[in-house]
Parts: structure tokens; sequence; C-alpha cells
């Protein structure tokens, strides 16, 4: 109750970075798997998905690069080096400890679901990112303005059938919580 009577967004952060716990419990709650096999068949995440495709990849820009979320081994994997923070979003997002890339892909999707169902998808996610920030002291910002969607996509080295949807920033708050 109390994570839900705090989420909301902030747009203000400090540059703390978070530690590694607090980045796994974060990627875990976001979309992590939660247990080995769900009524469809594939394992269970954290967050429903149309049809349980699960098309939605969590990028995450770090201060020392771009990585993958890998959520059946639960790791990082490194996708380019270098802080793409800053073309992202604004200068306070660019500040903040990281922000989530959120990455449909319309191979996984299988041609069967439909623009909506990945939108909805990431809407699951960020919601479950929301209320860990807010449980955690931690500030989230989820966005659909990104300033220059196509450069960061190559930085991704995404393929023609991957696009980015959005994005959400997630930090400790310039004015603690
Ligand atoms: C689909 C979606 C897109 C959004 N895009 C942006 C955005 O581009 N820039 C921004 O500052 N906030 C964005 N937001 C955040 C909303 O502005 C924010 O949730 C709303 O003002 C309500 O504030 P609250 O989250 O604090 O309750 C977006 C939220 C959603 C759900």
């Amino acid at each position: 109750m109390r994570a839900l009577a705090e989420r909301q967004t902030i747009r203000t952060y400090g540059d703390k970075s978070l530690s590694p716990h607090v980045l796994s419990d974060l990627l875990w709650a976001a979309f992590g798997v939660n247990r080995s096999q769900s009524q469809k068949a594939g394992l269970g995440r954290t967050a429903p998905s149309a049809r349980n495709r699960q098309e939605i990849d969590l990028y995450l820009a770090l201060p020392e690069g771009v990585y993958i979320y890998e959520a059946e081994p639960h790791r990082l994997r490194l996708v380019a080096p270098g802080d793409i923070r800053p073309k992202t979003g604004s200068e306070a997002a660019a500040k903040a400890a990281v922000t989530i890339l959120y990455v449909a892909d319309s191979t996984k999707a299988g041609g069967t679901g439909t623009p909506q169902f990945a939108a909805v998808d990431v809407g699951f996610i960020g919601q479950n990112v929301y209320l860990f920030a807010a449980s955690e002291g931690l500030g989230a910002w989820f966005r659909a303005t990104i300033p220059d969607a196509a450069g960061l996509s190559q930085i991704l080295k995404l393929r023609p059938n991957q696009q980015i949807l959005y994005v959400q920033t997630v930090g400790y708050p310039a004015v603690s919580r």
C-alpha cells in the first residue's frame, strides 16, 4: 500500500549510482523470471505479456555502457561501451543512475500480436519499475519522448524487427523521498 501511495514520476535526480544489489532487484522486479513454468509454455515473468510472447527486451544505459538484461540467467550482457544516458532524454535523465530502454521484438511476437500488445506489455513492466522505485526510495520517470531513437537504435545494434518503444529513467531523486 505504501509503494502505491508513493508511486509518482520524478524528474530531477542526483548522480548517486545504484548498488549491484538494488540494480539486480530492480531488474527482477521489472521483468524477471518468477516461476519455472507459466500456464502458457515458457518461463513465468513478473509482468504479463500478450500470449506470453515476452517480446520486450530491457536495454540498460549505465555510465559504463549499454547492457541487455538476460532474465533467465538474471545477468547483464554488454552491448556497447560508453555512456548513452544523455541521448535518452534531458540533462536530468543523463544524471540519473540508469535509463531502461524498452525494445519490442516483432519476431518474438510471432507476427500474431498487434503493436498495442507491445505497448501494453511495456506498461506492466513500467509499473513494476515505478512500484519498486517507490519501495526503495528511488525515483522513476517513464517517457515516450526519445530525442534520437534512430541514433540510439544504431548504438544498440538493433535489427529491423526491433524498435525502442519507451524509456524509463531510475535513480536517486535530487531531494530524497
Ligand atoms: C505512455 C506514457 C508516456 C509518457 N511520456 C512521457 C514523456 O515523454 N515525458 C515525460 O516527462 N513524462 C512522460 N510520461 C509520464 C507522465 O507525464 C506522468 O505519468 C503523468 O504526468 C502523471 O504523473 P505521475 O506519474 O507522477 O502520476 C509518460 C507516461 C506514460 C504512461
